[in-house]
């Protein structure tokens, strides 16, 4: 048997595969297959030892040579293909430095919270007090503490949301027909009183519902805020200086106030208040229907029913309150026309503020 014949026959096969081998597997692959344990080439290393002692060098000296050329040659392919594998790798995870960096879209404060901070703001600083309520509320905080007379049509599951149905309340007039959704935040109001002796100064923003249908001026859920002051010696002049100064902190010094009469069951006397028109400073026009005034809020001076359901003296004490729309508040500082867009969230619109 040829044993070095065989042995040039198997380096030329082993280097036209290393010469072949498409990728850094495959190439070990081939080198197992030489010169692996069980590889061509070492089956004939090993058969060496039984081949007769004068032969022995010279085919010695091939099969060093072959095995030498073997491993030169993987060592040089496997240099090329990691030099391959190298620059693939770096063409893939190349930054483009040149190109324009992505724009994070900046998340900000819905336009109702913005202008329940900016209210918060006016009155903090006049050393208001923050108050909270529950939303859903007891019928005695909502209604019968406000002076709200048993038959008062707000009481009506027209216009009120009841946490039970009242109809379907044939178990009787028990609590569960005594629970609703509060209606504006005045029962915050007596929640307040009945925790704490005057002097009172708070403003509590919360969120209200009521059974209308959403249309331009309405919204079945919208935020009001409420200011309470109770103190010694608070008369009418002082709500009225307080609301002036509130609307020309808020819309700007050149808006007028102007106080009308009205009724709330809780306030008395009771008030609604206007602020010109910005667009035509009170003349009237299309955008305030011709009257020149715009109502922004309820007002008035406490009941003393209402004292006497929080035991707080009416003689010693008077006191005034005021609740208004936050969303009507927004819509008429940035002439926005439809309510509803201020719950849609559309972006196109909430971008704006
Ligand atoms: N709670 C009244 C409403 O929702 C507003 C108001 C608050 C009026 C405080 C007077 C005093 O219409």
């Amino acid at each position: 048997m040829d044993i070095a014949g065989s042995l040039i026959g198997l380096r030329d096969e082993a280097l036209a595969r290393i010469a072949q081998a498409p990728d850094l597997e495959s190439l070990d692959a081939v080198r197992v297959a030489y010169l692996g344990k069980k590889g061509a080439l070492t089956a004939v290393l090993r058969g060496l030892k039984d081949l007769p002692a004068e032969e022995r060098p010279a085919v010695g000296r091939v099969s060093n040579e072959v095995r030498d050329a073997v491993e030169a040659a993987l060592a040089e392919r496997r240099a090329v293909l990691e030099r391959d594998l190298l620059a693939r790798r770096i063409r893939a995870e190349a930054v483009d430095v040149t190109l324009p960096g992505r724009r994070r879209p900046l998340g900000r404060q819905h336009i109702i919270h913005q202008i329940v901070d900016e209210i918060v703001d006016v009155f903090v600083g006049l050393g208001y007090r923050i108050a909270e309520g529950p939303e859903v509320e007891l019928d005695y905080y909502n209604f019968t503490a406000l002076n709200h007379p048993p038959e008062h049509p707000a009481r009506a599951a027209t216009d009120t949301f009841y946490v039970k149905d009242q109809s379907g309340g044939a178990t009787g007039a028990g609590l569960e027909s005594e629970v609703l959704l509060r209606t504006h935040t005045s029962p915050v109001q007596v929640r307040v009183m009945e925790k704490q002796q005057p002097p009172i100064y708070v403003l509590a923003p919360g969120k209200v519902f009521r059974r209308d249908v959403a249309d331009p001026s309405h919204l079945p859920q919208f935020t009001q805020i409420e200011g309470l002051v109770v103190d010694e010696g608070i008369t009418f002049g002082d709500l009225k200086g307080t609301l002036e100064h509130f609307v020309r902190e808020i819309f700007g010094p050149d808006r007028r106030v102007r106080l009308r009469p009205h009724f709330f069951p809780f306030t008395e006397p009771s008030a609604e208040v206007d602020v010109s028109c910005a667009m035509c400073g009170g003349d009237g026009c299309r955008s305030c229907g011709g009257e020149g005034w715009l109502e922004v809020l309820g007002c008035g001076m406490v009941d003393p029913n209402v004292f006497r359901y929080v035991g707080i003296d009416s003689e010693r004490y008077t006191g005034f309150a005021f609740g208004m729309g936050a969303e009507r508040i927004a819509a008429l500082k940035h002439g926005i026309p439809d309510l509803r867009l201020l719950i849609e969230g559309d972006m196109r619109f909430l971008r704006q503020f």
